[in-house]
């Protein structure tokens, strides 16, 4: 992949060169642009002995030519000659200035001009870290599609130990390396993923439901796309951007949820089960609001269907990965559920830590197998997780490819 890494004006600037090595070991074209911040903490010279190139260090630096007009237009060139930007360390100013769209160096120029994929990877103090300002900045990013690398906890230059450190270089590089889409593993499946959550009508006006973000399915379903599967996201009502090249399906209760799911069974050849859907319904349902009384309201709730269990008995021979969202003894009810409901290979998650799980952007999980193996993956962005949770499927499916070759 052609990669610009923009190093920003902190401490961790030197980590940037590990960082651009790293990449280029990789197999990576790298330019590096440096902010006039980041050149008080390293030379570019460093840069260019790593990359072999000319570092840009200027809106109206020398570039590689002496013509003014190409120097003015630079920026231009180089969002266009490149396919991915990272920004490492991604400093408090720059996502500021990335988020509102200041342009004023040729860093923050160039972030404007790039249409290709962008990885922040801040370091800074914690307490600039954690600044409501710096958040709602990094909320804004996130959600115009910047992948972003949390930081790490531990000892920082300023003398305390807290959150903000540059992760390891290796880990940024291997988040690109999972952004670089590489993989083309899923290509000729068809992957159904359910996602977000239902909601069960008590009245006309109000209804049941759970803290299910749509997150985790949402980032299946763009990591199965990208990896070239065919992707049908059959979701509860949520709040987010329709991953590219995804097919939707709007529902709201879980009936629905189970006939989008079996409409679109006979042409999947993987199913991801992630929504949370309610586990019961109100039997009746009045036509009008139900009026406000001074006593207790009892209501009668039915169970809705169990589509994880349905779906383990009508399968046939494609692959079932359900959930388990779960507050206490997560291996345990993860088995169960993985066997009950005939499931290939199950999901389990706690969702009573903070941070973590529901409506976060982050998550921790324990991928079961019915082999008997379990990988641990995070706490990290649920985009990561996704990935991981693929490359377990991918795994499982070339195994069993491999057993009936031999059959
Ligand atoms: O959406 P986010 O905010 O990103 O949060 C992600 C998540 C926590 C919702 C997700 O990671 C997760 O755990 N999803 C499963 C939630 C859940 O309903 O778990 P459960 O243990 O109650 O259900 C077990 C499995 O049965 C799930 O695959 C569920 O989709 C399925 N099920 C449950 C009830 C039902 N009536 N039909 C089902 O198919």
């Amino acid at each position: 992949m052609r990669i610009v890494v923009g190093v920003g004006g902190g401490i961790a600037a030197y980590k940037a060169a590990e960082l651009v090595r790293a990449l280029s070991q990789r197999g990576h074209d790298v330019q590096v642009v440096m902010t006039k911040g980041a050149q008080e903490f390293i030379q570019p010279l460093t840069f260019a002995a790593l990359t072999g190139r000319k570092v840009i260090t200027g809106l109206f630096s020398q570039s590689s030519s002496q013509d003014t007009l190409s120097s003015a237009v630079e920026h231009i060139a180089v969002a266009k000659d490149n396919e991915l930007l990272v920004v490492a360390p991604a400093t408090a100013d720059l996502l500021a200035k990335f988020a509102v769209g200041l342009a004023d160096d040729f860093l923050s120029t160039l972030y404007l001009a790039f249409t290709g994929k962008v990885v922040l990877s801040p370091a800074m103090n914690t307490a600039m870290w954690e600044h409501p300002a710096t958040q709602a900045n990094l909320e804004t990013l996130r959600k115009r599609g910047c992948s972003i690398v949390d930081p790490d906890e531990g000892w920082l230059a300023c003398g305390v130990t807290g959150t903000g450190r540059l992760p390891d270089p290796v880990r940024i590089a291997d988040h690109v390396d999972m952004l670089a889409h590489t993989k083309t593993d899923f290509t000729g499946e068809v992957v159904l993923v359910t996602a977000g959550p239902t909601q069960e009508a008590l009245d006309p006006v109000r209804y049941i439901s759970n803290r299910s973000s749509g997150k985790m399915g949402y980032a299946l379903a763009a990591a199965a796309a990208r990896r070239g599967a065919r992707v049908i996201l059959i979701s509860g009502p949520v709040n987010l951007p329709v991953p590219p090249h995804v097919q939707i399906i709007s529902i709201k209760t879980a009936q629905e949820m189970r006939n989008a799911v079996f409409a679109h069974l006979e042409e999947t050849t993987i199913i991801l089960k992630s929504a949370a859907v309610a586990d019961y319904y109100v039997a009746h349902i009045p036509e009008q609001k139900r009026k406000k009384t001074a006593t207790r309201l009892s209501l009668e709730l039915d169970p809705t269907p169990d589509i994880l269990a349905e779906l383990g008995q009508k399968k046939g021979d494609r692959l079932l990965i359900g959930f388990a969202a779960e507050t206490e003894n997560l291996m345990e009810e993860a088995r169960r559920k993985m066997n009950i409901k005939k499931c290939d290979m199950l999901v389990a998650n706690l969702v009573n830590t903070s941070g973590l799980g529901f409506e976060s952007d982050r998550n921790e999980v324990e991928i079961l197998s019915r082999s008997g193996q379990t990988v641990h993956a995070g706490p990290a962005d649920k985009n990561e997780i996704a990935e991981r949770i693929l490359d377990q499927v991918a795994m499982l499916r070339l195994n069993l490819r491999a057993v009936d070759a031999t059959a």
